[in-house]
């Protein structure tokens, strides 16, 4: 784990995964434990997100670029807010994949995020066909200049930001901790070109498939500062062993 400035971060994507019982399950394994040297969320399906208790900081898994108004089915950040979500995942590669959601959008919602000063949890992460390539830092770099051209750098003080390869969602095949970190340095060097003291400060998780069983060995990569946990997420003894390994 880091010993800088940056505070380790462990997040639970539920995805559209759960149920009432596990929300009661999750609550009483998490108290049960002092987690003072990280913190923690979970991203429950957004039905959910009024049944949590104050112990839990929540977050949600998307939001509309839009404010208000015909858009049935979506759910706005200042909805999502006034049930006390600190958190916003965007960009995750499902939303990209199933909502073909462009960069360009993510941008807009990453915008609405920040205007609501609710943190962003900007997912980025390159397909198989992208890394057999040889291509991932060029893949990586495009997603992130969308934000940097409608936000400007200034606006990563405030972005987490998630690197999910999206050959390792939900595969078992996880990165290994040499190449998390190999790309967390990359995208720690793309902020650090255009603003040093915000990339010093940028948190920026790892996800795909970490379980207790490997957590700690990629939170202790010099750049990896946590995880965005789908899978293990749904299991609260798991989660609590990754949360276990970043409170470090
Ligand atoms: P898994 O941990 O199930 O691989 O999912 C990772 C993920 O997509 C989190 O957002």
């Amino acid at each position: 784990m880091q010993t800088n400035i940056r505070r380790s971060l462990v997040v639970g994507n539920w995805k559209m995964n759960g149920d009432k019982s596990l929300i009661g399950k999750m609550q009483s394994c998490l108290s049960q434990v002092d987690l003072g040297n990280m913190d923690w969320a979970i991203c429950p399906p957004a039905p959910y997100l009024g049944l949590f208790d104050s112990s839990v900081r929540l977050g949600v898994q998307n939001v509309s670029q839009f404010d208000s108004g015909a858009h049935t089915g979506e759910t706005s950040v200042s909805m999502v807010k006034e049930l006390g979500c600190q958190y916003v995942i965007v960009g995750h590669s499902e939303r990209r994949e199933d909502n073909f959601e462009s960069n360009e959008i993510v941008a807009l919602k990453v915008q609405k995020i920040l205007d609501a000063g609710l943190t962003p949890i900007l997912c980025i992460g390159e397909p198989e066909s992208i890394r057999d390539a040889g291509n991932v830092f060029d893949y990586l770099t495009t997603q992130l200049n969308a934000v940097v051209t409608l936000l400007g750098i200034s606006a990563f003080a405030n972005i987490v930001l998630a690197y999910e390869p999206i050959w390792a969602i939900g595969t078992g095949k996880t990165a290994s901790p040499e190449q998390a970190q190999e790309v967390h340095a990359f995208i720690r060097e793309y902020l650090a070109k255009q603003d040093s003291n915000i990339a010093a400060g940028t948190v920026i998780l790892y996800g795909g498939s970490v379980k207790g069983s490997n957590a700690q060995e990629l939170f202790s990569q010099a750049d990896v500062d946590g995880g965005l946990i789908g899978g293990a997420s749904l299991n609260p003894e798991d989660f609590l062993s990754i949360c276990l390994a970043a409170n470090q």
